[in-house]
């Protein structure tokens, strides 16, 4: 199975308090999975010699039994999605300040520690509204799953007093992260595997946009607390205070064009321009996440409407803004442009041209490539995941992604970013 977005560089049944009598079953069956599940995430290594001892295996053992009863028994999941999300503006994770005690680390752990559970079991509350033909997938299982696990370790944690057991909650943070990273993935195979079952398109797009800003919004703020231990003038937590637009493309131009040489034989080369002195306070992360996807679809169509010539394409240009409400980047391209007929899907979950590309005879030798390719040179495109999820962080940010296509020409993507400290409402987190 290719791996193919970038994890980087997330409502039918009615009532989330419905018996589950009838989802045995299915259900049963995931749960027999779960001991490989957790031995396949992202620290496998500390785990599975966790899982060598009998303290370890009594530990797995114990955290299974209470998901399998989770599945069931919600009332603690419940009790915590009623309660409201306090979510904060990036101007108070910048000035709450450094103390020389680390008493800001420790009252940062004790906010994570309340808020935590309530987003997750938020989330969870999701998962079990699904229609009951999607939520019975099994890779949609196996999310739902890291959520429930990821609740009740966090909400099990006991009450953070001292700079000792913040230490243990920043590696209990840490691991979840790590062991959450392929989300994104699963979520785009769970609901490509069955969105043949459901007609209601607006049901999938509420679902993956609210699951996955909102999965962005619990790793900002858990990366934010973990890095807030690092001494990094530039950095307060996740928030750069200096971050240069410019430098930032740079760093994901070269990315894609590496991508690109290695999957067409060539790439366009891509210019800057407008205010790249630009440097304001702003978070790196989403941008990480969002750059690659945008130059890759560029850099993609720039190659695949010369495939005749690949060692002579048009430039890329992507030209910065920035004034006092927010800043905008936009990606130019001379890549045919986005044709009628898709324009208004392009938006949408799983829309993707990237079959009909493989149809083309002289695309043949480049995807053997992808094919043969390892997993250090990943796809140009994948799941059509890639514009909505952008699209979705952005407006999470305050921001939006808007699309010009000039048919016959070429695609200019509108990246639009409400500054942390800007005029008018700030965006929270
Ligand atoms: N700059 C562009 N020029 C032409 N077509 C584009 C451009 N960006 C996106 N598209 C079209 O939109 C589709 C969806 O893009 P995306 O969501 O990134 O998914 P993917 O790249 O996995 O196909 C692409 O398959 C492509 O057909
Ligand atoms: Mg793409």
């Amino acid at each position: 199975m290719r791996r193919i977005v970038r994890a980087g560089a997330l409502e039918l049944l009615g009532a989330s308090g419905i018996a589950r009598p009838a989802v045995a079953g299915p259900w049963r069956s995931l749960i027999s999975r779960t001991p490989q599940v957790a031995a396949a995430s992202a620290d496998g290594v500390s785990r599975r010699s966790r899982s060598t001892s009998m303290q370890g295996y009594s530990e797995l053992a114990r955290e299974r039994s209470k998901t399998v009863t989770s599945f069931y028994n919600q009332s603690a999941i419940d009790v915590s999605a009623e309660k409201a999300s306090v979510r904060l503006t990036p101007a108070t994770m910048l000035y709450s300040g450094k103390s020389p005690d680390g008493s800001h680390i420790l009252s940062s752990a004790k906010y994570l520690h309340k808020e935590l559970p309530v987003r997750i079991a938020h989330r969870i509350k999701g998962f079990r509204s699904l229609p009951f033909i999607i939520g019975c997938n099994p890779t949609i299982l196996q999310v739902h799953e890291l959520y429930i696990r990821a609740y009740h370790m966090l909400s099990d944690f006991p009450v953070i007093t001292d700079h000792e057991m913040e230490a243990r909650y920043s590696k209990l943070v840490q691991q979840l992260l790590d062991d959450h990273k392929d989300v994104v993935t699963m979520l785009a195979e769970g609901f490509r595997e069955c969105r043949k079952h459901i007609q209601d398109e607006a049901l999938i797009r509420n679902f993956l946009d609210t699951t996955l800003t909102s999965r962005l919004g619990i790793r900002m703020l858990a990366t934010h607390h973990l890095t807030l231990h690092e001494d990094n003038p530039d950095f307060v937590g996740i928030i750069c205070r200096r971050l240069s637009p410019k430098k930032i493309i740079e760093k994901w131009v070269d990315f894609a064009r590496r991508l690109c040489e290695h999957q067409y034989g060539g790439s366009p080369r891509v210019r800057i321009n407008g205010h790249v002195a630009a440097r304001f306070p702003f978070i790196p992360l989403p941008l990480d996440y969002i750059l690659p996807e945008l130059l890759k679809n560029a850099m993609r169509a720039t190659m695949e409407s010369h495939l005749d010539t690949p060692y002579n394409v048009p430039d890329l240009v992507v030209t910065i803004a920035n004034n006092d409400t927010d800043f905008v980047i936009r990606i130019s391209d001379r890549g045919g442009g986005i044709a009628h007929s898709i324009l208004d899907k392009v938006l949408d979950y799983h829309f993707s041209t990237a079959e009909q590309s493989a149809q083309d005879p002289r695309m043949s030798n480049f995807f053997d490539t992808i094919t043969n390719s390892g997993p250090q040179s990943g796809p140009m495109h994948g799941f059509g995941f890639g514009l909505p999820t952008s699209r979705a962080y952005a407006e999470y940010l305050g921001g939006s992604l808007a699309l010009q296509s000039m048919q016959g020409i070429g695609t200019d993507v509108y990246l639009r970013l409400r500054h942390l400290d800007g005029k008018g409402e700030s965006f929270r987190i």
